[in-house]
């Protein structure tokens, strides 16, 4: 009986942990947006607490390029990965000065941890 308990809990706690795992490796991959981005306040780039779902350009307070602003984007997790993996390819004339991160599983990781800054 508390083999079974304990294997249940285990089984309900798995994929918790994988999830915090990837997060934890998307915290790492967010180093190099630092530069620019923070959560709760803009730098050089917007704030990007709560950017997933967001509309694209329409932060309070940033002054965005005209390319974005009007790019009609909705950053969802489909378009985000787009944006970070090709900006210049995604929204051509944009000022986002990055040149992209070509590697799936990170941007994946990335993504997992910008849900979590909502
Ligand atoms: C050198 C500075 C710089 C770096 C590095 C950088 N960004 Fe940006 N980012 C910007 C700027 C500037 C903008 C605004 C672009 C515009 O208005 O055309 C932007 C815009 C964005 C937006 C759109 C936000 C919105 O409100 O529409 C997202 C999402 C984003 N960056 C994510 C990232 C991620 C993730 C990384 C790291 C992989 C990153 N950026 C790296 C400067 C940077």
């Amino acid at each position: 009986m508390r083999h079974l308990i304990l294997g249940a809990a285990i089984a309900l706690l798995l994929p918790v942990a994988a999830q915090a795992q990837d997060a934890a490796a998307g915290e790492k991959a967010f180093a190099p947006c630092k530069a620019c981005h923070a959560f709760g306040k803009n730098g050089v780039g917007p704030d990007l607490k709560g950017v997933v779902g967001r509309k694209a350009g329409t932060h309070e307070g940033y002054n965005y390029s005209a390319a974005l602003k009007n790019s009609g984007l909705t950053w969802d997790e489909a378009t985000l990965k787009e944006w970070i993996k090709d900006p210049k390819a995604k929204v051509p004339g944009n000022k986002m000065v990055y040149p992209g991160l070509k590697d799936d599983k990170k941007l994946d990781d990335l993504i997992a941890y910008l849900k979590t800054q909502s």
